[in-house]
């Protein structure tokens, strides 16, 4: 392109927060990229520039300066500035007519890669406002924000020498106070050694399968069952085992006869995601009794414990193990609030050393600060208090949920477990498509979750015995809310009931 059709090309938007030589740059650094602006092309002096575009000297020299620091320039400024002729050739493009009618060809990938985005396809997170009946969403109007603020602020008055590199299995203090809380509510056997703090479960679930299975091997999963346990799965690139749930759980006489030589198993035996039963100690046994036979490791993944509303509190399944084949896991997202991207895993002694290094790896700590907010907000009572008050609070949430239930949907849901969680699984009376429902429901101003959500497509077929329906989050409703979102969702049905 020639120098002063360059010149002519150039815009720079006033109105927008990127500063005036930002722009500048990255026009010329763009024209350079794409071969308008050849190596070896003269850049013509300031002034033009400041004529041209009606800008301060200052803003060209300043444009310049960083494209020479990069290398896109050579030259001094005052005696002429080229175009580096070292910089790689531009590839060559298609011109702009037919990049309008072709599609932008996908990235080559890796296998590995292909699996991860096959996975994260359906965002799980949801950017507008929380409403009837978002699920695993605690409730925040409960949640103590003076007390963390001041926790926050005081810890960055008194911050010690603790903002350099950490350990990466997380801050000392927060780790020993796990451990007793473990102890003492979940009956997890460990002491603060053990334990190792992650961004959230989640990165607990990657980190496991990642360094405990190699390509092809296989891990049994629940289904329906936890996305985040799939795609950790599927990154691993191992064979993911898709297991049927019943009243009791994983169905392990299933998994031993389809899948004998897996070499990992993840449950959720506290509060199955998303159908609410909790594991029977009689399963429990067995599974352990697989993992020992088979050297397997199993995944206990404790999400959401905390919230029991009724029926005997159940230990972990931890605490059964003697063969030191479970790796707990929990997490913040549920007793405090999801984006805090605080959790755990309790390891057993021979993982903590290549778990801890393979954490080292991936983002070398969890940022310390919040680790130590947490810390104080445990040491000093708030968090069991938390978690108390919430139990009661969700129950009766969960009650007023119930009630709706039953005084308005009892003709087109029902439900069953109602010990313990977040959430609430209903099923239809009578057959129907619950993307019809879901797509009315948001109509209607109603967040609705499809049970199939939880279960993938390659399990679909052999899933026989899944029934359709919802998972209806309710913890962070008031009262009020959920009974006036119970009737909508009334209306919704009624509006859909051939
Ligand atoms: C089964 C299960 N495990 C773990 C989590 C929490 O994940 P994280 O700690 O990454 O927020 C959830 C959240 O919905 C869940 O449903």
């Amino acid at each position: 392109m020639h120098i002063s059709l360059f010149l002519a090309s150039l815009q720079l938007d006033r109105d927008d927060r990127t500063p005036l030589f930002r722009q500048l740059y990255a026009s010329i650094k763009q024209a350079i990229l794409s071969g308008a602006l050849p190596a070896g092309r003269q850049l013509p002096p300031s002034r033009e520039f400041c004529l041209r575009l009606a800008i301060s000297r200052q803003t060209v020299l300043n444009a310049y300066e960083l494209l020479l620091a990069e290398g896109y320039l050579s030259g001094t400024v005052g005696k002429g500035t080229y175009v580096n002729v070292d910089l790689p050739k531009p590839p060559s493009r298609p011109s702009t007519l037919s990049m309008r009618h072709t599609k932008p060809m996908a990235p080559a990938l890796s296998r590995r890669g292909n699996l991860l985005v096959e996975f994260a396809r359906s965002p799980p997170w949801a950017q507008d406002k929380t409403r009837a009946f978002r699920v695993s969403m605690p409730g925040l109007d409960a949640f103590p924000f003076d007390v963390w603020s001041r926790l926050v602020a005081r810890r960055w008055r008194r911050h010690e020498d603790r903002l350099g590199y950490g350990d990466p299995a997380g801050y000392g203090r927060l780790r020993e106070l796990l451990a007793v809380y473990l102890r003492s509510s979940r009956g997890v056997i460990c002491n603060p050694a053990q334990i190792i703090i992650t961004s959230g479960s989640q990165q607990a679930l990657y980190l496991l399968s990642t360094v405990l299975l190699d390509p092809g091997d296989s891990a049994w999963v629940e289904s329906p069952g936890y996305r985040g346990t799939f795609a950790s799965l599927h990154a691993a690139q191992a064979k993911v085992c898709y297991v049927p749930v019943d009243q009791n759980g994983l169905d392990v006489a299933y998994a031993k006869r389809h899948y004998p030589n897996a070499k990992l198993a993840a449950v959720t035996p506290s509060h199955h995601l998303p159908l609410g039963m909790t594991m029977s100690l009689q399963r429990r046994l067995d599974l352990l009794a697989w993992a020992k036979a088979h050297s397997a490791w199993v995944i206990e993944d404790d999400y959401d414990s905390e919230y029991r509303y009724s029926g005997a509190p159940l230990a972990s399944l931890q605490s059964l193990d003697q063969n030191d084949c479970v790796a707990y896991v929990g997490t913040m997202s549920k007793v405090l609030f999801p984006g805090l991207r605080l959790g755990y895993m309790v390891l057993p002694q021979a993982l903590v050393a290549p778990i801890t290094q393979a954490k080292a790896i991936v983002d070398r700590q969890t940022a310390i600060m919040p680790q130590m907010v947490l810390a104080d907000f445990i040491a000093e009572g708030h968090f069991g208090r938390h978690i108390k008050r919430t139990r009661k609070l969700y129950g009766e949430r969960q009650a007023a949920l119930l009630h709706a239930i039953d005084a308005h949907l009892s003709a087109f849901l029902s439900y069953e477990n109602t010990e313990g969680g977040l959430d609430l699984a209903v099923h239809f009376t009578k057959p129907r498509s619950e993307q019809e429902i879901v797509k009315a429901g948001l109509a209607a101003g109603l967040e609705l979750r499809p049970l199939s959500y939880y279960l993938p497509t390659e399990a679909k077929e052999k899933s026989t015995h899944f029934l359709p329906g919802l998972l209806l989050g309710f913890s962070s409703l008031s009262e009020q809310e959920i009974h006036e979102s119970s009737l909508k969702l009334r209306d919704v049905f009624r509006s859909k009931r051939s």
